[in-house]
């Protein structure tokens, strides 16, 4: 088969050859990007009078039927073509004649394939913080029907102070927050016009690059036609905002997974978003979070791949950059199954308050507010915290809990105790306390949600 390119050199290709330079098999989602950008080209070269008005309007008509051919499945993508810009190009000029062999005027597929990905990622930042904020919606909800959960807040795994389960899925909105701000900030570099750079260093026609970069949504044309050809700066970010998405679902997994073991039974999965096992009857698996923890290793592995892909990379395209492709398709598809998958479960799992608070009870995870209960009465922290220590020491030889020490017992650590040791350990009492900023009292937890609901309505 004869190549587009022939010219140079016969382009009859090596069969092999052929298929491992194609990109088409996984490009060829790029194909509402690449009409996009042709039509926004085809009207510079017209402003410009660099093309007609009838040669415009046919080859704007001639890929807009193209667009909604491949919309309806009408038309097919032949996995013979070399890449996306190859097949649009050939199916246009089949289709319109020799107008569509003008397309390609003052471009190159090096600027073409840089503004098609910049446009995909543009996109698929957008709809993964449109996935992120449904989940911190679903967080926050979940947050303020469950406010008088109180479960173990742990250290090391092992229980540390009693918490608000509310504040405990929070802290993950907040990460989720910030998952945002990442993409958002990345989407700022993306919104550079690659368009215009042609091959590597311009061109000889007089161009509007301003019109191709404003008519297509981005802030302004890159002010280097050699950087704009080989940056693939954009996708690394958003790689890398990807990479920590991921951990932060993967984190919130292995809890729900923990949290819904017999161990915990602090939650159980809704049986939508639950497996059986084929042999075990009594069985309900939490796959669905095990794979958004599982799937985290090959988001890292795209970032990882794209970055060890352009190190050594001399200017400017060099064909080593079509693997980009499939590490961001790869990262963006899992990165969006996941966060929808993890948002479903999420919003229909169960809340087992009581076997939180049972496990709130265990643990000594009082001893602190008894050593602050001390310092209360005027003794130093340090001092305090020994007392309560031994306090904590002697009831585990005793097999008793701080709440159901007498207060005779009490006195033989300090003369401060007095009846209202009882109430200051309460675990209801630590929670409410802790009414620091960002704590984990009520009125604290209620802040947070208010300003994530504000934050929500804001964006
Ligand atoms: N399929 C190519 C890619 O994805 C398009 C650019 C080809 N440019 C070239 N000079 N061969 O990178």
């Amino acid at each position: 088969m004869k190549k587009m390119w022939a010219g140079r050199t016969e382009a009859r290709v090596d069969k092999i050859a052929d298929s491992f330079n194609s990109s088409i098999s996984f490009d060829s989602r790029m194909y509402e990007e690449d009409i996009t950008g042709s039509i926004v080209h085809a009207k510079m070269l017209e402003k410009q009078g660099i093309i007609s008005f009838e040669e415009r309007l046919s080859i704007e008509n001639g890929l807009k039927t193209i667009l909604s051919d491949l919309q309806t499945g009408k038309l097919e993508i032949s996995s013979s073509a070399e890449d996306i810009h190859m097949f649009v190009e050939e199916v246009l000029t089949e289709r319109i004649g020799d107008a569509g062999k003008k397309l390609h005027t003052a471009r190159s597929r090096n600027d073409q394939v840089a503004l098609d990905v910049r446009l995909y990622t543009r996109k698929t930042a957008k709809e993964v913080i449109g996935k992120l904020k449904a989940l911190i919606g679903v967080i926050k909800n979940r947050a303020e029907e469950n406010l008088d959960a109180i479960m173990p807040g742990y250290t090391h795994l092992q229980h540390a102070q009693p918490i608000l389960f509310s504040h405990h899925i929070l802290a993950y909105a907040f990460m989720f927050l910030r998952d945002i701000g990442r993409l958002e900030d990345c989407i700022k570099r993306i919104n550079i016009s690659p368009i215009g750079s042609c091959a590597l260093a311009g061109t000889t026609y007089d161009t509007d690059r301003f019109f191709e970069a404003q008519n297509l949504g981005f802030s302004e044309p890159c002010r280097n036609s050699m950087d704009g050809v080989s940056d693939r700066d954009f996708c690394v970010e958003f790689l890398s905002a990807a990479s920590l998405i991921m951990p932060h679902l993967s984190r919130f997994s292995e809890e729900l997974i923990l949290w819904s073991s017999w161990e915990f039974a602090f939650i159980e999965m809704s049986d939508a978003y639950s497996t059986g096992s084929s042999i075990m009857p009594q069985k309900k698996n939490s796959d669905m979070a095990e794979l958004c923890r599982g799937k985290t290793g090959r988001v890292y592995g795209s970032l990882v791949s794209l970055l060890t892909t352009l190190k050594g990379l001399p200017l400017a395209y060099n064909k080593d950059m079509q693997e980009d492709k499939e590490a961001l398709f790869d990262a963006s598809d899992t990165v969006k199954v996941s966060l929808e998958v993890f948002t479903g479960m999420f919003e229909s799992l169960a809340v087992h308050k009581e076997a939180m608070m049972n496990a709130a009870r265990k643990g000594f995870m009082n001893a602190t507010d008894l050593a602050d209960y001390l310092v209360g009465r005027g003794m130093a922290f340090r001092d305090a915290y020994k007392i309560s220590g031994r306090i904590v020491s002697y009831c585990i030889v005793q097999g008793k809990i701080l709440e159901n020490l007498s207060l005779e017992e009490y006195k033989n650590f300090s003369v401060l105790f007095d009846e209202s040791v009882y109430g200051a350990i309460d675990i209801k009492t630590c929670v409410e306390r802790r009414t620091s900023y960002g704590g984990t009292s009520e009125s604290s937890v209620r802040e947070q949600i208010v300003y994530l609901e504000k934050v929500l309505k804001e964006s």
